[in-house]
C-alpha cells in the first residue's frame, strides 16, 4: 500500500451487521495469532461486546476491529486485529493509537493493559507498552499469554501516520 496516496479511513462503532466480516478477520489470523478454539469466545463477545468495540474501514471495506473498556481505573484493549492481508500497513497502529486516545481522554484512566501473544508483543512494545507477565501456552498450544501495560506518562503521540481516520465516534 502506498500511504502517500491514502484511501479513506473510517473508525466507527461495531454493529451487528459487521459480525461476519469481523469473524473473517479473526479467521484470517488463525492459527498463527489466534487459536481456532478462541473463535466461540470471540463470537460471544461480538454478540455482547464489553465496553466499546470498533471497526476500521479502508476505502469502504472493514480491514480491522478492536475495542476497549475500563475496569478499576485501568483501560483495557479487547480483541484487536487486522485482516492478515493488510498486516504491516500501519492499520493496527492507527486503530491502537485511536483506542489509546479514547481511553486516556478519561481522566480516571491511569494505565492501559493488554493480554496478547508472543507473536504480537513486539508490536505493543513499539507503542510504549511494557511486559508485566507471561504464561507459556496461556492462549493455546504454542500461543503464550503475554500481559503488557502502558502507563499514561509513557504514552507518546502516535498520530503521525498519513492514514488518518476521517470520522471517529463512539
Ligand atoms: C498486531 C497487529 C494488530 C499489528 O497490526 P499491523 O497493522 O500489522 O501493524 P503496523 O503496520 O501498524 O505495524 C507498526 C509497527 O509494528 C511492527 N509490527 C507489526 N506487527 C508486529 C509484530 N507482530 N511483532 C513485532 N512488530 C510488529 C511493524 O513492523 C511496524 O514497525 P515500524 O513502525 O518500525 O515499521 C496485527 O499484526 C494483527 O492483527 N495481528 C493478529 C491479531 C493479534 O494478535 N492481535 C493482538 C491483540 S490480542
Amino acid at each position: 500500500m502506498t500511504l502517500s496516496r491514502a484511501p479513506k479511513v473510517l473508525i466507527r462503532p461495531y454493529i451487528a451487521a459487521d459480525r461476519d466480516v469481523c469473524i473473517a478477520v479473526f479467521r484470517s489470523n488463525s492459527p498463527r495469532y489466534f487459536d481456532g478454539a478462541e473463535q466461540p469466545e470471540f463470537e460471544a463477545f461480538l454478540d455482547k461486546p464489553i465496553g466499546s468495540y470498533f471497526v476500521m474501514e479502508l476505502a469502504g471495506s472493514i480491514v480491522a476491529c478492536g475495542g476497549c473498556y475500563v475496569r478499576d481505573r485501568t483501560g483495557r484493549l479487547s480483541w484487536g486485529m487486522v485482516s492478515i492481508e493488510n498486516h504491516r500497513a500501519s492499520i493496527g497502529s492507527i486503530l491502537l493509537a485511536w483506542r489509546i486516545d479514547h481511553l486516556f481522554r478519561l481522566p480516571e484512566v491511569s494505565d492501559i493493559a493488554i493480554d496478547t501473544s508472543q507473536h504480537t508483543a513486539g508490536f505493543y512494545l513499539r507503542h510504549g507498552f511494557r511486559i508485566t507477565g507471561q504464561v507459556s501456552d496461556g492462549f493455546g498450544l504454542g500461543i503464550d499469554q503475554v500481559s503488557m501495560s502502558l502507563q499514561r506518562q509513557d504514552c507518546q503521540s502516535q498520530s503521525n501516520h498519513s492514514l488518518k481516520p476521517t470520522t471517529c465516534s463512539g
